[in-house]
């Protein structure tokens, strides 16, 4: 790690306040004296992060995720803690005493890919590729467009592995980043195939998309596969280019096809991105988190696309960010509806998007005959399901409301089949009790107070100085260490320290094991000291037991009994 001094982490991380960052990311509500939102590192549905003001670190009592707000950026953003350290103080322009290197690692495969990017958009003009370009001209995606998304083509030949090779790129390396694949010797991957470039939310080439235009036969496209730098499921195509228009509309549109989202883009809705035809993924709903704003769903009119607006409807919404549905008419996807009835008609479906709860509703109306008594019920009896699902108190009162109005029903027949939300907004917020042995736990408390107070610190050095586990001694010493260095200690301080020597894991179970509704108290701290000072003599005699056990000499056989019996007494002196 670069020689970046504890004073210049700390002075970084006290420039900012963990519930504004964190609140750029995740909705967060206050409760109590702490703040809750959704865990953006597990598949949460109710709100399991908590977030301190007062010190300054998160945890989730469900997955355990915690730390401070360098180590959040971190994990959240996939970046090194360095960058997660740079991107804070970048942001507060405070000036780094040292240079870090952001995103050096994959130099040479970004390379890679950037001269494949160049050969693929130089064939288009080419001879070869004058076929490729008519299609795509013929789709209406001109030379405007082509630039602006870098499309390329790819021939029939291996020129782009021969290019790669002469560049002096390793073999080993094009074929670790699907670029290349290799019989007896390496070829391309991509053949006669239209290119569109995939770009990570940096901005840098990782994949492509390629399509097909002249062979209907073959599959329509082929991707990059999963690599280290391209992973299909934490990437959302069109990313790096929405995110400003993204924040300044205040919503993303999402669509599932590469050609959709360079169509809205290219007619003028830049806040569009797409997920080329998977399933939405954490991660996914993660770089969308990050923009902090609603997303429109425009998933293709067909039953696969309706399906999708469904599932990643509720994910998204599940994740505490509000969506919207729109439904096409009169055309398959996106890019077909704009080609066909123009920008302001698409704008006008955007405006137009619903609720997904009523998206939820014409689905389950749709292929029924409400005027159908059997039809009618089952309706009714799925909306009911649909409402028990919901914590939305107004949303199940208006829904009921209006249903017995329409259909002629007792509101008061409707009511009883809710599920009571009180019953169930009582189980949401349990913390999960990890069983513990009493002196592990003893022992993480008070490294706990260690790491929140010099005073607990100097109290163990005077009544106890020693832990039986190497693993928390150690802990503790680093502890001692960087109160001897910096003269005070906090632990969202601490965290930073000790991501430079290794013991994180440790002290984020004992974060997580501690119950922060409850106050520290020095009274508190010194019955752990007393049961942990019992463990350690316990130990000692167990260890003399044996000892004296194996003892053939009888001299030295009593000494070891009087120095057990002498600690013996000692300890019950020290119990009073
Ligand atoms: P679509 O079949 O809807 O394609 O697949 P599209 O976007 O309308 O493309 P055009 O208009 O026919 O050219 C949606 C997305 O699913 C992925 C692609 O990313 C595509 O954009 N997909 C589709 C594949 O990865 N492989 C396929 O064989 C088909
Ligand atoms: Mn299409």
């Amino acid at each position: 790690m670069a020689n970046i001094s504890n004073e210049e982490f700390n002075k970084i991380r006290n420039s900012v306040n963990i519930v504004d960052v964190i609140g750029n990311y995740v909705n967060l509500e206050k409760k109590g004296k702490n703040f809750f939102g959704i865990c953006p590192f597990h598949d949460d549905h109710t709100p399991s992060m908590s977030v301190s003001f007062e010190k300054q670190i998160y945890t989730c009592f469900v997955c355990g995720a915690s730390g401070n707000v360098f180590t959040f950026i971190r994990d959240f953003e996939n970046i090194s803690f360095l960058e997660a350290v740079k991107k804070i103080a970048d942001y507060k322009g405070i000036t780094l005493s040292k240079t870090i290197n952001v995103q050096k690692k994959y130099d040479k495969e970004y390379k890679a890919y950037d001269l494949a990017l160049k050969y693929y958009k130089n064939n288009l003009n080419t001879d070869l590729g004058k076929k490729a370009k008519e299609y795509l001209l013929s789709r209406k995606i001109n030379e405007k467009i082509i630039e602006e998304f870098d499309i390329g083509v790819s021939l029939n030949d291996n020129n782009l592995s021969k290019l790669l090779i002469s560049k002096n790129f390793s073999e080993d390396m094009l074929l670790n980043i699907g670029l290349v694949n290799k019989n007896e010797e390496i070829y391309d991957i991509f053949r006669n195939r239209i290119m569109f470039p995939i770009h990570n939310s940096n901005g840098i080439v990782i994949g492509f998309s390629g399509r097909i235009y002249n062979n209907e036969v073959d599959s329509k496209y082929i991707n990059t596969r999963e690599t280290y730098i391209f992973k299909k499921g934490e990437t959302l195509f069109n990313y790096h280019r929405a995110v400003l228009d993204a924040k300044k509309n205040k919503y993303l549109i999402l669509c599932e096809g590469q050609m959709d989202a360079i169509r809205i883009y290219s007619s003028g809705l830049k806040n569009v991105v797409a997920t080329m035809g998977t399933a939405l993924t954490r991660e996914h709903i993660n770089l969308i988190r990050k923009l902090n704003v609603r997303v429109v769903l425009n998933m293709d009119a067909d039953k696969a696309g309706i399906n999708a607006a469904l599932i990643n409807g509720d994910l998204i919404k599940n994740a505490g960010i509000s969506v919207s549905v729109v439904t096409l008419t009169g055309a398959k996807d996106p890019d077909e509806y704009i080609l066909k009835y123009g920008l302001d008609a698409y704008k006008d479906a955007i405006s137009h998007a619903i609720s997904l709860f009523d998206f939820k509703l014409n689905y389950l109306k749709s292929n029924k005959n409400l005027n159908n008594a059997n039809d009618l019920s089952e309706y009714i009896n799925n909306v009911i399901d649909e409402l028990n699902k919901s914590n939305d108190d107004i949303l199940k009162d208006v829904t009921i409301s209006k249903l017995s109005e329409d259909y002629n029903i007792d509101k008061n027949i409707l009511l009883s089949k809710l599920v009571n939300t009180e019953v169930k907004k009582d189980v949401t917020v349990k913390r999960k009790v990890k069983k513990q042995n009493q002196n592990i736990r003893a022992v993480e408390e008070i490294l706990y107070y260690m790491m929140n107070n010099v005073k607990y610190a100097k109290i163990f050095t005077k009544e106890l100085n020693y832990i039986p586990d190497k693993n928390y001694f150690d802990l503790e010493k680093d502890i001692q260490a960087y109160i001897i260095l910096n003269n005070t200690i906090n632990l969202a301080d601490f965290i930073s320290y000790e991501i430079n020597n290794g013991k994180e894991e440790l002290i984020k179970n004992i974060i997580n094991n501690h119950d922060s509704d409850i106050e520290m108290d020095e009274s508190e701290f010194t019955n752990y000291i007393k049961i942990v000072n019992k463990w350690v003599i316990d130990s000692k005699i167990s260890n003399l037991k044996v000892e004296l056990k194996n003892e053939t000499d009888i001299n030295k056989k009593k000494e070891l009994m009087d120095l057990i019996t002498k600690i013996k007494r000692g300890s019950e002196e020290y119990g009073k």
